[in-house]
């Protein structure tokens, strides 16, 4: 059987779960072919990585991606770099007539979503965005109860995500602090979220409006904690002893990924999260949000209330959808981590997280025994590398779980949406982004047509 030829463009910390999976768990079926990155120490290092794996793999500068694709003829390139250049390695691989995986967010604004979308169309190849999180077995169970019709159609959802102070914070000390990079929070991570509801519900979303501040990751919160003189960096600060943020480079996994390579693009990956908006260079400016609040019209009527904050506690979500009969209340808890910290990024912790149904009418809800798994991102990880690497191998998937540049797309036009709303105070509409954009395929869900049960005991006498 021959195997599936990948190469790889951005070799930081996501591109692990890839390389290893090529390298290592699907070897049989998969081949790595190339890297490539603006950073040749982490090109190497991902070289070596492969060498311990028993593959020479060689590797490419960014400008010569396109030399790179005529020598080592990948079937499909793997998308691993900043969010905002996603769009130029998709749009060239296919192009230059490879299929494309890519990690979110697809892209990061609505005229490159249309070049990926055109792109697509002209070329024939295939998108592959890698919507982890529909993976992890307590959403795949939530999307069970769902589509048996156990609450009735869906008129309401109410989603907040919260990032703990561990990895919430690393959106401020990495690229991710600009917008310019990730398209804000509200696109580069809220896509992962946007993306549940929109699966969840088998339904895609209409109208937009929003409200975003940073009001935490600020000078005056440095205050509070009696830090004086902070920044801008945690390898060169005199509070790193006493401050709760502080980052350290050192180790291994980190020091290995970033730190040891950051004299070859001046890249740091430990900016102090407390620094002004105007600060003096351009990488030590921070204008993300750590406070969103985004209201979502869906085109079936649900209505979505979404928050996402940066600075909880722990690490995790709760999520209720109302239904004509009845609530399902889902939490997941995660371990907390920091990006690359050579842990496993948001393992689910069990105890803490349910999915919970109450019908109407009845006196007490229920617990369904929860589907759980091992992994990266709540066990999610795994179960997609499977479907990705060795497609022929799996069961067939009753979700419909593998997404395309479709579901890509209707995510990310939530936040983008939502990022014009905040700027304008006004409700925007999806279909003044991109129109006439196709429907994902999702299963099929309860139509809010069938007769209501009433259960006799529930009417007043
Ligand atoms: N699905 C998930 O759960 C998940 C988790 C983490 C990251 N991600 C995504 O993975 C991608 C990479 O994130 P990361 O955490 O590895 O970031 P990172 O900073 O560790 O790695 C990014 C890599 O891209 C390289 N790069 C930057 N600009 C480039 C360019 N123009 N051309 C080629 N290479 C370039 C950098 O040198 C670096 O090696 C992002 O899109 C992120 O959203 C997804």
């Amino acid at each position: 059987m021959s195997k599936t030829r990948y190469a790889l463009v951005g070799t930081g910390g996501r591109s692990g779960m890839f390389r290893n999976a090529v390298l290592k768990t699907y070897k049989d079926t998969a081949e790595m072919v190339a890297y490539c990155d603006t950073n040749p120490g982490r090109v190497e290092r991902a070289r070596q990585h492969a060498r311990d794996c028993g593959a020479e793999v060689p590797g490419f500068a960014a400008d010569q991606f396109e030399e790179m694709i005529r020598q080592t003829r990948p079937d499909c390139v793997i998308v691993c770099t900043r969010d905002c250049t996603h769009d130029k390695y998709i749009c060239r691989a296919m192009e230059l007539g490879c299929d494309v995986i890519t990690e979110k967010p697809m892209t990061t604004d609505e005229d490159k979503c249309h070049r990926i979308l055109d792109t697509k169309r002209r070329t024939g190849r295939t998108i592959t965005v890698t919507f982890n999180y529909r993976y992890a077995p307590p959403r795949s169970q939530t999307k069970q109860i769902l589509m048996d019709n156990t609450i009735g159609n869906i008129l309401s959802v109410h989603f907040e995500y919260l990032l703990d102070t561990k990895h919430g914070a690393d959106y401020f000390r990495r690229w991710h602090r600009n917008k310019s990079n990730s398209g804000s929070l509200l696109v580069h991570k809220s896509t992962h979220h946007f993306d549940l509801v929109n699966w969840w519900l088998s339904d895609v979303p209409e109208l937009v409006w929003a409200q975003a501040d940073r009001q935490f990751y600020t000078p005056h919160t440095a205050a509070r904690y009696g830090l004086k003189g902070f920044g801008p960096r945690c390898a060169d600060c005199t509070e790193t002893s006493q401050c709760p943020y502080f980052m350290d480079l050192t180790g291994p996994h980190l020091g290995g990924i970033y730190r040891d390579h950051e004299h070859h693009d001046n890249y740091y990956r430990d900016w102090c999260v407390f620094l002004p908006e105007n600060g003096k260079t351009f990488d030590s400016r921070v204008d993300t949000d750590d406070t969103m609040s985004v209201s979502v019209r869906y085109r079936g009527g649900a209505i979505l209330t979404y928050s996402l904050i940066a600075y909880s506690p722990w690490e995790g979500y709760a999520v209720t959808f109302n239904g004509a009969k009845g609530r399902l209340e889902h939490v997941e808890r995660e371990t907390s981590y920091s990006s690359g910290d050579g842990t496993t990024p948001g393992a689910l912790v069990e105890e803490h997280s349910f999915n919970e149904i109450h019908p109407h009418f009845a006196d007490e809800g229920y617990r369904p025994k929860l589907w759980t798994g091992t992994g990266g991102h709540g066990g999610a990880d795994p179960v997609m590398q499977g479907y990705i690497f060795d497609p022929d191998n799996q069961p067939p998937d009753p979700y419909l779980r593998a997404a395309d540049q479709r579901s890509g797309a209707w995510s990310i036009l939530i936040g983008i949406a939502a990022s014009k709303s905040i700027l304008s105070g006004e409700a925007v509409r999806i279909a003044d982004l991109v129109p006439d954009l196709e429907d994902p395929d999702y299963p099929p869900m309860p139509d809010g047509t069938e007769p209501l049960p009433i259960q006799a005991e529930s009417i007043c006498p």
